[in-house]
């Protein structure tokens, strides 16, 4: 079984509706739904916004529906000028950007006593979402890069250059590393896909209610197409 979390409706709506009766299962105020899309089993699920509610849907999934990989698809905001509105990232890594206890002498994003902090995402995954990529035929470009995440929507100059700086992240989101952290904790594969769209900078207020349906849709196309390769 394949889990897919997206943070909000828009992020998963139409896959929800791809799906031929699906069992929905209500838990800790999520609905599951569970059944087949292109021939696989999947469940799909909102989460919701940031990375306490998307670290509790992951463990459900864990727990639960006993998954054999999640894949979280969405929207990001883009901390890399290559990287343009609506163009795709695939996580290499992802790192929870606001985890800071460099009080204590430790490196900004290093959660203390854990052996983990920069969470590697399925390289089977990233090479079967590549390969999906381009059957999808997609019209902007996909790249492989650093996810970051944080309780925060970041919108400033500054902002964006320390996470750039202090981290290396490619884009921004809040719930990946979340995921991505509690799945790596159960030993389940993950993936982090996200469609770009805002540059989360100073225009990002702007550019997020404009280009979030293009790009969420974006990201779905390729989770189709990932679906039927997986
Ligand atoms: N999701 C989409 N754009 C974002 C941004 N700028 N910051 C955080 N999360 C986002």
């Amino acid at each position: 079984m394949l889990g897919i979390i997206g943070a909000m409706d828009i992020e998963v709506d139409s896959l929800k509706n791809e799906m031929e009766n699906p069992a929905i299962n209500k838990i800790a105020g999520m609905d599951f739904y569970e059944g087949v899309i292109g021939g696989k089993d999947v469940v799909v699920v909102k989460c919701g916004i940031g990375k306490v509610n998307a670290a509790m849907c992951t463990q459900i999934l864990a727990d639960r529906y006993n998954v054999d990989a999640v894949i979280n698809t969405g929207v990001a905001g883009s901390l890399n000028n290559d990287i343009d509105i609506c163009d795709i990232v695939i996580s290499t890594v992802a790192q929870e950007h606001d985890m800071d206890v460099t009080a204590l002498g430790y490196e900004k994003g290093i959660i203390p006593d854990m052996d983990v902090s920069i969470f590697e995402a399925d390289r089977k995954l990233v090479e079967l979402t590549k390969k999906s990529a381009k059957e999808a035929g997609l019209d902007v470009k996909v790249f492989e890069g650093k996810v970051v995440s944080g309780d925060q929507f970041i919108s400033t100059h500054e902002k964006k250059k320390s996470l750039k700086n202090s981290f290396g992240g490619d884009c921004a989101e809040m719930e990946g590393a979340a995921i991505a952290h509690v799945a790596s904790l159960n030993n389940i594969p993950f993936l982090v896909i996200r469609a770009i769209s805002d540059k989360a900078d100073g225009g990002a207020h702007m550019d997020y209610p404009t280009f979030e349906k293009k790009a969420a849709a974006n990201s779905i196309l390729l989770l189709n197409e990932i679906i039927k390769n997986v």
